[in-house]
């Protein structure tokens, strides 16, 4: 793990691995609550591809900004890259990840070989999903964290999953509650506050990616399908025995969609990067 003080002072931690001579990372953002641990079972299977994973502000070692917001992650992503002298990068965002994957896609869409989302979706909040997070801030606030993480993750998987497999879901509800709770609150305030992206969507003009669960209660398949038709070019998956958490319950899936993405990104890429280089050598 490293840590990347940004200009404005913002500590971000992220790792970068695999071989570095590859033009364009895949980057993963974690989702809501969880921290770059989350990707640690999709590792063994995405071995050899170059990988940036990054603690978003207010989660694992990264510092909450002055001004939290989709819209402040988004940045300190592109800071991220900069610092590693990255032009382009296939960015992935699990869930709320793939919130701030969009932003950046508004606000840096020259920066994009290619988008994924998974168990994410463009549009903004219902007027009854703002309420319900305005409860959790509530509880956050006061001090009832170790409660409102136990209720969040059970409902994350497909039910025969979280069954059979207790001890996942144990262990990100512990990890869930070493979080801070200031960047808990502060991440459902954001998604509050997050505008819809069907636009950005729209305006694509690389591949996108789309995992869906068919168990996922957060992110209906159907409304997931509709959001797929939007980009030009889509990768669609639906993971038939999971709920929103692909990475546990679908590994070898999950994996295979990244990776399969990856590699027809990195492809369409080498042609401009071979043109770049010419150009350059002239
Ligand atoms: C997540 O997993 O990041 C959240 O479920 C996203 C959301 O609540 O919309």
């Amino acid at each position: 793990m490293k840590y990347s003080l940004l200009s404005n002072g913002l500590r971000i931690a992220y790792t970068s691995s695999g071989r570095q001579n590859i033009p364009a990372p895949l980057v993963l953002l974690h989702g809501f609550c969880e921290d770059a641990s989350v990707w640690a079972p999709l590792l063994p299977l995405l071995r050899g591809i170059r990988l940036v994973r990054i603690d978003l502000p207010g989660f694992g070692g990264s510092d909450l900004p002055l001004t939290p917001g989709i819209d402040a992650s988004a940045d300190a992503v592109c800071a991220i890259l900069n610092e590693l002298g990255v032009e382009h990068c296939i960015l992935a965002g699990h869930s709320m990840g793939g919130y701030v994957a969009l932003e950046f896609a508004r606000k840096y869409p020259e920066r994009l070989a290619g988008l994924g989302l998974l168990h994410s979706h463009p549009y903004e909040d219902s007027p009854d999903r703002k309420e319900n997070r305005r409860r959790g801030i509530e509880m956050l606030h006061n001090g009832k964290q170790d409660l409102y993480v136990a209720q969040l993750f059970p409902g994350l998987f497909a039910p025969a999953y979280a069954r059979e497999h207790p001890e996942v879901v144990q262990a990100l509800i512990r990890r869930g509650r070493r979080q801070s709770g200031e960047g808990i609150a502060a991440a459902l305030q954001a998604m509050i506050d997050r505008g819809d992206h069907q636009d950005t969507l729209r305006k694509s003009t690389y591949p996108v990616l789309f995992v869906f669960g068919a168990y996922d209660a957060i992110i209906p398949v159907e409304s997931g399908l509709a959001a797929a038709q939007l980009p030009d070019l889509a990768d669609i998956h639906v993971l038939d025995t999971a709920g929103h958490m692909g990475m546990f319950e679908s590994t070898e899936a999950t994996a295979r969609a990244l990776r399969d993405f990856n590699d027809l990104c990195i492809a369409r890429l080498k042609p401009f990067a071979a043109a770049h280089q010419a150009a350059n050598s002239k």
